[in-house]
């Protein structure tokens, strides 16, 4: 159109004129963890400066993130909450509307001129442009990334395991361990990112990796892509300052090389470490007393069959401090295709004469143990893996002197319980033992007296189980809440309390995820004393982000009273709801409202719950103030349309709703005044829908500086000047390097489109003056009820 070639004209005119003014400046974010998060810091004429936080707010870091490519802005921070940065102040004052290409470009009291010292140093926290979702946490899941709209997966078509290690590295979540394709989409719709990211691996960030276009805007695939990164990954043994196939176990965690303590230091773990370094089976482990002041105290808890210790389940949470010096180590037969001599595993020692594990003997051992449906390592149904099957104990004779080999073996501590009757469901499989009559001395189960092996009398429903002392389990507390409450761990056979300090939002969205109540929660410090007195086992409890449950936490070691009772933390999770409520339906307002066949889920058909089912709104007298109430009670913002007549596709069901009138500032649908439930002349063609400024946020409403129609119309400028931006990325792209430096040309183009745009904004308003007025005029109804 004529339009695109006069705007197209335009473009490369004030691109030519602003690009020779464009100096070299540079925009970091320092100190917040992430290449998203952290104080503003400028470089201009080699010195990097800050911004001082007067008039700091959203909009401000909206600039910042979009100018990154990091996302949306999720905070604005002030008073130099990521410490105080030097040299100069370059910027004061800045008033951005958010819509600015760079920081530099928003109105302030002008480069350098200030009246602020660093104490002041603004700051901003960025969503970041990818992320992992709907997986076991921050660092696994579906690879998505952030158009500044919305977050799109990325499709599997040519996905690298290059690119999946920038992202990991990226959001500081160690290497990437895997990459599978073929994953389903959280949303039908199917929509996908229309670029391939092309990155070698060494780049800091996916932003800057280089980039195709999918032809036609549509990328091959088979589904979506899903990465899991894992800190665990770097590993190494060291022998007398070098690295070999025997030597003390290291690892590289939070980014410099640490001995692994020796407490609980298996020879299943050893034998994958020498597999996973190429190293051929491991012979034994020594206790090596070389002097190592970074001692890294975790446990793993490998059955030997994993081909990498990330794999194995790893606890830190309470484990005990190390005895300095007392550090892992390994000795690898180090020839890969050596095969050991296998262990005579004599089922049937006489008592007393048991083995322990310092004497091992050279040979490989080729049975493993392991314990399952148990809800952790340290608890279950007893399992031994011999000529390649799992099979299972008989519970004839089962008492705790078995139950101790058991739990002693695998590095569980204590036996608490000996189960019988398959306690945890039956097994399938080989019944491997039974009528065993350990001593308890016995440093592994099948060297215990017993029948024989393979000789039983028994079915799979005497299966044997083990509760071990170093069994954990987590719950929460409360009379009247779901997921919310005192917060509870099983150790040592007794649920006690855990200690709130310094209890941080990494830690709680980790119990919360872990107890299947939501992605977020925090630490509830208005709730008085609890009653009664229990242990308090835990304190001082540090979950990185790249743990995926409570127990990979490092804490302090478990103690019966590690805190004062005034410290027993309360939980609330996002996903608290009162007990009264059935769990499997909505409850809250909010729940009770969704949007359904639009391309997020902040827009689409407006359906509503009602006498256990979900049924439609009819369009009659639908207008935009309803939609504005249905946009902020699903907290997706301003509504920027109300649309008629099964926009969306027509639902099914019951239709609800008829006649709905709000104001447009009711807190929820359900105080707009409407027809009786389930009284309705219409068809699901007249099915109501809405379509939302926003994505779902839980950010105070009070940050939207802008008025909805304000806004609803710089965002419609706005696509259209996408588009054209599009198109012209398409003409510029070509795989490789060159695609990557045209990126940065790009931005700046971008930001003269905010030029324009505010240009064809005025422009508008003037076309539309009419149209403003309205929201003044409430419109008035003379009978207004409740629903529900
Ligand atoms: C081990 O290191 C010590 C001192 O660092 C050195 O004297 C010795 O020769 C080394 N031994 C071997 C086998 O490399
Ligand atoms: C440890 O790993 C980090 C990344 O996780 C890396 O930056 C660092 O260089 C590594 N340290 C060593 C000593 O290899
Ligand atoms: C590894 O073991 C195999 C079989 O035992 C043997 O033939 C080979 O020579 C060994 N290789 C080395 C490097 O020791
Ligand atoms: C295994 O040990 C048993 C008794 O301890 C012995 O009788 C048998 O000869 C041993 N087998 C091998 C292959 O060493
Ligand atoms: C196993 O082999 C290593 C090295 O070959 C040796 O030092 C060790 O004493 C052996 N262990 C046993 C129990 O024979
Ligand atoms: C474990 O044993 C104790 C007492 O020995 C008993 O009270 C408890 O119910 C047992 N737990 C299970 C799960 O069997
Ligand atoms: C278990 O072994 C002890 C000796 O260690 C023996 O007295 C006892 O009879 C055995 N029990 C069974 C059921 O075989
Ligand atoms: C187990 O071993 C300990 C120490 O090695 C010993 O004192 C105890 O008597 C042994 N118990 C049995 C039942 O053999
Ligand atoms: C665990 O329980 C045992 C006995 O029930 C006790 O001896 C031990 O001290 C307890 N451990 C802790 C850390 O409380
Ligand atoms: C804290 O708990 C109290 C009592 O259960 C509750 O009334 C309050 O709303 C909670 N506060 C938060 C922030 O969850
Ligand atoms: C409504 O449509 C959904 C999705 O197509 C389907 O799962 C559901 O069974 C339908 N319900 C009725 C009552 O037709």
């Amino acid at each position: 159109m004529n339009g695109h070639y006069f705007l197209q004209g335009l473009v490369s005119l004030l691109f030519s004129v602003l690009s020779r003014a464009q100096g070299s400046r540079q925009l970091r974010l320092v100190d917040g963890g992430s290449p998203c998060a952290g104080r503003v810091e400028i470089l201009d004429r080699s010195s990097w400066g800050t911004i001082c936080d007067d008039g700091w707010d959203l909009d401000d870091a909206r600039v910042v993130c979009r100018q990154l490519g990091c996302g949306e802005a999720l905070d604005a921070t002030v008073s130099s909450s990521f410490g105080a940065g030097s040299g100069p102040i370059w910027l004061d004052n800045v008033r951005c509307t958010g819509k600015e290409s760079h920081v530099w470009r928003c109105p302030s009291r002008g480069w350098g001129k200030h009246y602020c010292d660093h104490s002041e140093d603004a700051g901003v926290i960025c969503s970041g442009f990818v992320r992992l979702a709907g997986g076991d946490g921050p660092c696994s899941g579906r690879v998505e990334v952030h158009s500044g709209e919305a977050w799109i997966p990325v499709s599997d078509g040519n996905f690298k395991l290059s690119t999946a290690q920038v992202i990991c590295a990226e959001l500081g979540c160690g290497k990437a361990v895997s990459v599978l394709g073929h994953m389903p989409f959280r949303e039908s719709n199917g929509r996908v990112w229309a670029e391939e990211f092309r990155c070698e691996g060494e780049e800091p960030k996916l932003w800057s990796c280089p980039r195709v276009p999918c032809p036609g805007g549509t990328c091959h695939h088979s589904g979506a892509v899903q990465v899991v990164c894992s800190v665990y990954t770097d590993i190494r043994l060291m022998k007398n300052g070098t690295s070999s196939c025997e030597g003390q176990v290291e690892m590289n965690i939070s980014g410099q090389w640490r001995a692994l303590c020796a407490s609980h230091w298996s020879l299943a773990n050893a034998n994958v470490v020498c597999h996973q370094l190429g190293c051929g089976v491991a012979i034994s482990t020594p206790n090596r007393a070389e002097g190592s002041d970074q001692l890294w105290k975790a446990w793993f808890h490998c059955s030997g069959t994993e081909s990498f210790l990330w794999k194995c389940p790893v606890t830190a949470l309470g484990v005990p401090d190390c005895s300095h010096g007392n550090t892992a180590s390994v000795i690898c037969s180090g020839n890969q295709t050596q095969v050991l001599p296998q262990c005579n595993d004599s089922v049937s020692e006489p008592a007393g004469s048991a083995a322990s594990e310092e004497s091992a003997p050279n040979c490989s051992d080729s049975r493993q143990l392991r314990l399952v449906d148990g809800g952790g390592p340290c608890a279950g149904r007893v399992e031994i893996l011999d000529q390649g099957s799992w099979g299972t104990i008989c519970d004839d004779g089962w008492d705790l002197d078995d139950a101790r080999v058991v739990c002693r073996q695998l590095g569980c501590g204590e036996a608490l319980n000996a189960t019988r009757s398959a306690h945890f469901g039956a097994g399938s499989g080989p019944i491997w033992l039974d009528d065993l009559n350990c001593t308890g001395n016995e440093s592994h189960v099948w060297r215990c007296p017993s029948r024989g092996w393979g000789r039983h009398d028994c079915r799979h429903k005497e299966d044997a189980g083990v509760i071990c002392s170093e069994f954990l389990a987590l719950r929460m507390v409360s009379e009247d809440q779901l997921c919310a409450g005192w917060l509870e761990v099983f150790y040592n056979g007794t649920w006690g309390s855990v200690c709130r300090s310094p209890m941080d939002d990494v830690t709680v969205s980790i119990i919360c995820r872990q107890l299947g109540c939501g992605d977020s929660g925090s630490l509830n410090s208005s709730v008085g004393l609890r009653e009664g007195s229990r242990p308090r086992w835990v304190d001082l409890i540090q979950c990185r982000k790249t743990d995926t449950s409570l127990w990979q936490c490092p804490s302090d070691p478990w103690k019966y009273s590690s805190c004062s009772p005034k410290e027993e933390a309360y939980i609330s999770c996002a996903g608290r709801r009162p007990k009264s409520c059935p769990t499997a339906a909505p409850c809250t307002d909010r729940e009770k409202l969704r949007l359904r066949g639009g391309d997020s889920e902040c827009s689409g058909r407006v359906e509503v719950w009602h006498s256990g089912s979900w049924g439609t709104v009819c369009d009659d007298s639908w207008s935009l103030a309803e939609a504005e109430v249905v946009c902020q009670q699903l907290g997706c913002g301003r509504a920027l349309e109300a649309l008629r007549a099964a926009a969306f596709g027509p639902g099914n069901g019951s239709i609800w709703l008829d006649e709905v009138r709000c104001w447009g500032r009711e807190s929820s649908l359900w105080d707009c005044a409407a027809e009786p439930w389930g009284q309705s002349d219409c068809k699901h063609e007249q099915d109501a829908g809405v379509r939302c400024s926003g994505a779902r946020t839980t950010l105070p409403l009070t940050t939207a500086a802008l008025s909805s129609y304000e806004e609803s119309l710089a965002e419609a400028v706005y696509e259209e000047l996408d588009d054209f931006v599009t198109r012209k990325e398409s003409l510029l792209g070509s795989p490789g390097t060159v695609r990557s430096t045209v990126t940065t040309d790009l931005n700046q183009i971008r930001g003269l489109m905010s030029l324009l745009k505010i240009m064809m904004m005025l422009k508008r308003y003037q076309c539309l003056g009419l149209f403003l007025p309205l929201r003044g005029v409430r419109r008035k109804y003379p009978q207004r009820r409740r629903m529900g």
